[in-house]
């Protein structure tokens, strides 16, 4: 299974949901709950109530106005500059409601996109939110810590994971990197980001929250706190090790040891809350 992107048209129907890869992880604790036991990573449950909960857009991207050009706006900037030249098939890791997809789709007529997340309310709405592109998005729902049994081998020219990698544990960003490497072809190039050394993701989160305050955002701070019982859950998280907010210089590592030839800071994403940067976007190079 090497090679041929055609081998994905089967993907690009419009009325679906496909279940791809190693489906373990995205059944299991469906299975698990129906059995009356304990769900095994209580992310997944997280994402169902925040996909339930929340028009994404409106609650992140426009409750906190501030991050809206300087992290949304700054990735797609640096996804512009990598689709310049490109055609093909573009992963979208954790696409949630299809934000960074539509960003792709809106920038190059050249590409179509593939949209993979393990919830499946998400990947209802990003069909919906993408319907305008009908036959050029694909929505796969699909557990990213484990294979992508299904997808063959160097099929993706560009892959993306957009604020995905601090929700999965450690092993589980190996396996999703470890998968990128294999699916992207030879000039292939997978852009992530993570947080710089010293940030931690509850103080990320907290600074936002503060200068929106100072700013007055007093509705949009109303609203985002209505995530409380989901960060709730993304504490559990991270206690047990099911997710781990790794630092950009570890995630670089980790993005060598699985196989890519260069990996490189492209991007530093600033906030007037912090001194300094307090993220990065990475692009690592097959
Ligand atoms: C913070 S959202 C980011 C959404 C989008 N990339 C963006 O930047 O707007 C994280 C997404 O990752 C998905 N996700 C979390 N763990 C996952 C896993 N193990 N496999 C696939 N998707 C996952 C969640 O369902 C959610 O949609």
């Amino acid at each position: 299974m090497s090679g041929n992107p055609d081998t994905l048209d089967r993907y690009f129907v419009p009325t679906e949901v496909i279940k791809v890869g190693d489906q373990r992880g995205v059944v299991a604790p469906i299975f698990l709950q129906s059995q009356g036991e304990k769900i095994d990573n209580p992310l997944k449950g997280a994402w169902k109530q925040y996909a339930q909960k929340f028009n994404y857009e409106a609650w992140l991207v426009n409750s906190i106005p501030s991050t809206k050009d300087r992290v949304w706006g700054a990735f797609a900037e640096v996804v512009g500059e990598f689709l310049e030249d490109r055609d093909g098939t573009v992963f979208d890791l954790g696409t949630g409601p299809g934000t960074s997809s539509r960003m792709v789709l809106e920038k190059s007529k050249r590409v179509r996109v593939m949209g993979f997340d393990v919830e499946e309310e998400w990947l209802r709405q990003s069909r919906e939110n993408l319907a305008e592109f009908a036959g050029r998005a694909a929505y796969l729902q699909a557990d990213l810590t484990r294979p992508l049994s299904s997808i063959p081998d160097e099929v993706a020219t560009l892959s993306l994971a957009h604020w995905v990698t601090p929700y999965l544990s450690k092993e589980g960003q190996k396996v999703m990197y470890g998968e990128q490497a294999r699916v992207l072809g030879p000039k292939g190039v997978f852009l992530t980001n993570n947080l710089e050394e010293g940030v931690t993701y509850n103080e990320m989160l907290k600074r936002f929250v503060g200068w929106e305050m100072q700013q007055g955002n007093a509705e949009g701070v109303a609203e985002f706190a209505k995530m409380r019982p989901v960060a709730d859950l993304f504490d559990e998280g991270r206690k047990s090790g099911a997710m781990y907010p790794a630092t950009v210089t570890e995630q670089m590592g980790m993005l060598k040891e699985v196989g890519f030839g260069k990996v490189e800071r492209v991007r530093e994403l600033t906030h007037p809350s912090f001194d300094q940067p307090f993220s990065v976007v990475i692009a690592a190079y097959k």
